[in-house]
């Protein structure tokens, strides 16, 4: 990733309210840290880590584990709150084609929606493998293509003048493609479906913690200038539809769970 590329992405994830949407996806990080169960000192890095709750549930699990995130902002926090919790976790900006690593050093490669954003996923799986010793495994979190936050991404596109970057991972969330991209460097992959209950007071409570803390969300909102109002109203009006009425939200988000282990 180039210079440029690199500080656009780093300002994108940098902005907001992170620990907000950090605390809804936690659960997830828990639920994959489970999967790989105690590490028994054995070596395990935390990519598109953000504040690192999956180095944290890692780490409490016996994993020498270390971070790594683009988000300079987002890697200060997550060393401070990994020491506050008394975890010794090393902290690395680095971005997904560029990990902290030697060769066949580490046991695990985690990422809790955070990989899905790699801009060139083929380069983010093979810098995975590179690192990762023979034998070892990759554990990874992604949302389907076909769930509330992809439909709720396309409206957000309809808004948005052509070519505008969006955040869009969800073809991670395809199972054929993502066997296909594992393909060339990992085997033995077992993909699961996993439930986030996401609930809300009502729907403004949800547009409002949408547009405080995804990034996403901040990034359309820029991008489309005098017509944010109109934007926050059909993603409104979207949200109604799927949960049935304006009042309490609940949400039960799909997500995928892979574990794959490194091709001999
Ligand atoms: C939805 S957040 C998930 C963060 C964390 N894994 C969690 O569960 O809270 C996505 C993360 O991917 C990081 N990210 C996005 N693009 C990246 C890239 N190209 N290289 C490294 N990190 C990236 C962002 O900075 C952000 O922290």
């Amino acid at each position: 990733m180039d210079a440029e590329a690199r500080s656009h992405v780093d300002a994108l994830w940098s902005a907001g309210d992170y620990a907000l949407l950090a605390a809804r996806l936690e659960p997830a990080a828990h639920t994959a840290a489970a999967r790989v169960g105690d590490g028994h000192g054995r070596h395990a890095l935390d990519v598109a880590a953000g504040t690192g709750s999956l180095a944290q549930a890692l780490a409490e699990r016996g994993w020498r584990t270390a971070a790594a995130d683009i988000s300079t902002r987002l890697v200060e926090e997550g060393r401070h709150t990994c020491a506050a919790a008394g975890l010794e976790v090393g902290w690395h900006v680095a971005p997904l084609d560029e990990l902290p690593g030697e060769p066949g050093s580490l046991d695990l490669v985690a990422s809790s929606f955070g990989m899905i954003f790699a801009p060139d996923p083929s380069a983010a799986l093979a810098e995975s493998r590179r690192v990762l010793r023979p034998g070892g495994a990759l554990v990874l979190t992604t949302w389907p293509h076909d769930g509330y936050l992809a439909h709720m991404t396309a409206v957000m596109g309809t808004f948005l003048p052509p070519g505008a970057p969006v955040l869009a991972p969800f073809l991670w969330g395809d199972a054929d493609v993502q066997r296909a991209w594992l393909d060339p460097w990992f085997t033995d992959v077992e993909v699961t479906t996993h439930r986030l209950p996401w609930q809300f007071d009502d729907v403004d409570t949800a547009i409002g913690f949408l547009f405080d803390a995804s990034p996403g969300h901040l990034a359309a909102a820029r991008a489309v200038g005098d017509r944010v109002e109109e934007l926050r109203s059909a993603v409104a009006d979207h949200l109604v539809e799927v949960n049935g009425s304006p009042g309490r939200v609940d949400l039960e988000l799909d997500y995928l769970l892979t574990h794959a282990v490194v091709r001999p």
